[in-house]
């Protein structure tokens, strides 16, 4: 009687105990993990920003991160309002989930100081000049704006800014309709050391570039009136054909 009771429940201990170590049972490491549970650096930055601001923070479209002078004058409140917000109007998407993005807010400070740790450090050496701020209200002159990219830019974009033989078009309708002012300051004051194109200084990581020999670093004014006159380029209508007296509907040419 005592035998006949025990072996059943014998077999019931070793049956559910058995279960922990069954063939294929998912293990812990099985389980999929919740989207918003990610937060290693690398993960979160290949999954949702290396598309545009290039594997490892460099040669994408967008700006690099991976740019310890970017990263030492964009502080942490400038940068996590932009990953959360977005650029409006460009394609910089909004992250944060009270916008529609899909990062909590702790994932999008994990995904800036992971930027800070990996990338950013002494910015090489700024000598005597100081950097202009990144952001600013300084109002930019349009004809000043023209004289300095002329000198200061016009060896690689050509002087009026159509291009030239180190780069591409900086006046181009459709690239400013894309790009915000502040995405073009940017640029001015950190260049994009990953193509080419020197910062304030003049210098391509440290180095000075030999088309900016000569010239000083450009201060906070300067870059606002750069950065005004590329923007005059912009049209309400770009890419759109522009109507003009001498192509009038209808294709025929008018005789006054
Ligand atoms: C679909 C493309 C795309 C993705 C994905 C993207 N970005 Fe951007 N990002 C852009 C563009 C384009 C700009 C420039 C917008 C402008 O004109 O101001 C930008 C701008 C920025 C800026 C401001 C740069 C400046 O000029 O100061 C930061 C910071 C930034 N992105 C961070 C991120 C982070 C972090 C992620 C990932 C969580 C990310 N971006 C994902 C396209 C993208
Ligand atoms: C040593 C050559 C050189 C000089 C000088 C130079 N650039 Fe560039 N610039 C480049 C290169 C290379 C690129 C990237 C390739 C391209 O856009 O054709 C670039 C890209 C750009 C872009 C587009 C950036 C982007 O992320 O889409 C802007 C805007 C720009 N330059 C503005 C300027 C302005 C303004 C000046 C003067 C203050 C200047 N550049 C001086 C070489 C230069």
């Amino acid at each position: 009687m005592r035998l006949r009771c025990t072996i059943p429940m014998l077999t019931l201990i070793i049956a559910a105990a058995g279960c922990d170590w069954m063939p294929g049972k998912p293990t812990k490491a099985d389980e999929p993990v919740v989207p918003s549970d990610v937060h290693a650096f690398t993960t979160l930055y290949t999954n949702n920003c290396s598309g545009c601001h290039g594997a490892n923070g460099q040669f994408g479209p967008a700006r690099p991160l991976n740019d310890p002078l970017y990263l030492t004058l964009a502080d942490d409140s400038y940068l996590i309002d932009i990953t959360s917000g977005g650029v409006p109007h460009t394609l910089m998407p909004a992250f944060a989930q009270r916008d529609g993005g899909g990062l909590t807010e702790s994932q999008i400070k994990d995904v800036i100081n992971g930027a800070r740790r990996t990338w950013g450090g002494h910015a090489a050496s700024t000598e005597s000049t100081t950097p202009p701020p990144l952001q600013s209200e300084t109002t930019g002159d349009v004809g000043r704006g023209q004289s300095l990219f002329a000198t200061y830019c016009g060896s690689c974009h050509g002087a009026d800014g159509t291009g030239g033989d180190v780069a591409g078009s900086v006046v181009d309708s459709s690239f400013l309709a894309m790009a915000s002012p502040q995405a073009l300051r940017s640029t001015i004051i950190c260049g994009r050391l990953d193509l080419g194109m020197p910062d304030y200084r003049g210098h391509i990581n440290g180095k000075p570039a030999p088309q900016r020999a000569g010239l000083t670093a450009l201060n906070d004014q300067q870059v606002s009136d750069i950065t005004a006159w590329i923007l005059s380029h912009r049209l309400e209508y770009p890419g759109a054909p522009y109507p003009s007296l001498k192509d009038p509907p209808g294709g025929e040419t008018k005789t006054p």
